[in-house]
């Protein structure tokens, strides 16, 4: 719940005047809803892509407040954020409601972005395995093999979330490996091999790079590093980096 419409303009366009295009890999951008509108007509000859934070699970109906996928294609987005930890934490959303969500936002041709992760309780009672692998089955309940590759889950430690403690990049691939290999038992590898699992938390310009080198980390969820232009655009020339070297 940062920015206003002006505030969030002003963004972008520090954004692409750090960055015109990202070259070789993707970039979103996923102001607030009632930015949505404005920041897309900016995009809209651009390479970025934009992002929702939410959305609800129909497409219409008495459900005041709410906003619909629909709205969201509507606003030419491609991407929304489903089941992040500050709607599970502060909105009681469960993993009943991120299922219902991500069937939502696919049904209407949005890339869901499943985000995931543990908080310093159940990291520190080493429940992290337990824990998001309760996630990832339920969101995924009743999505087919050929929409898993529109699904890019985001592994988000809560207890890294907005704290500048970072996950090491060694801990980060661990768990992206272990939701990999989940996929790839509730899919097949093949299959697996095909969806992004990103990491969130605290991430910044000073970690990016690192955090990208490890091979089970396909790209980045930045909170609090991308409400500054210039420091955002540094993040996604580490992800141009990555896709250089994987070349
Ligand atoms: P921070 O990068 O501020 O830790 O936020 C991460 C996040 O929640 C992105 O969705």
């Amino acid at each position: 719940m940062n920015g206003t419409i002006g505030e969030s303009l002003k963004l972008v366009t520090v954004l692409m005047q750090s960055l015109k295009a990202p070259i070789g890999c993707e970039a979103a951008v996923a102001p607030p809803f009632t930015a949505l509108y404005s920041v897309g007509v900016t995009l809209q000859e651009s390479e970025y892509q934009l992002a929702a934070q939410d959305c609800f699970w129909e497409n219409a109906g008495a459900y005041t407040g709410e906003i619909s996928p629909v709205f969201l294609k509507d606003l030419s987005c491609s991407y929304v954020l489903v089941g992040h930890s500050e709607r599970r934490q502060f909105f009681g959303e469960t993993d009943a409601a991120v299922n219902r969500k991500i069937d939502a936002a696919l049904r209407n041709d949005l890339k869901p972005v499943c985000c995931v992760g543990e908080t310093l309780d159940q990291y520190n009672a080493k429940e992290t395995y337990t824990v998001i692998e309760r996630q990832i089955k339920q969101a995924l309940v009743g999505i087919g093999a050929r929409d898993l590759e529109s699904i890019v889950i985001a592994y988000e430690p809560i207890w890294a979330i907005g704290t500048g403690k970072t996950a090491t990049s060694g801990y980060a691939a661990e768990v992206h490996a272990f939701i990999r290999n989940l996929l790839g038992k509730l899919y097949d590898a093949p299959t697996a091999d095909l969806v992004r699992i990103i990491y969130g938390g605290s991430v910044k310009t000073s970690n990016a790079e690192e955090l990208l080198r490890e091979s089970q980390i396909d790209g980045l969820l930045v909170g609090g590093a991308s409400l500054d232009g210039e420091q955002f655009a540094q993040i996604i020339k580490a992800a141009e980096v990555k896709a250089v070297a994987a070349q």
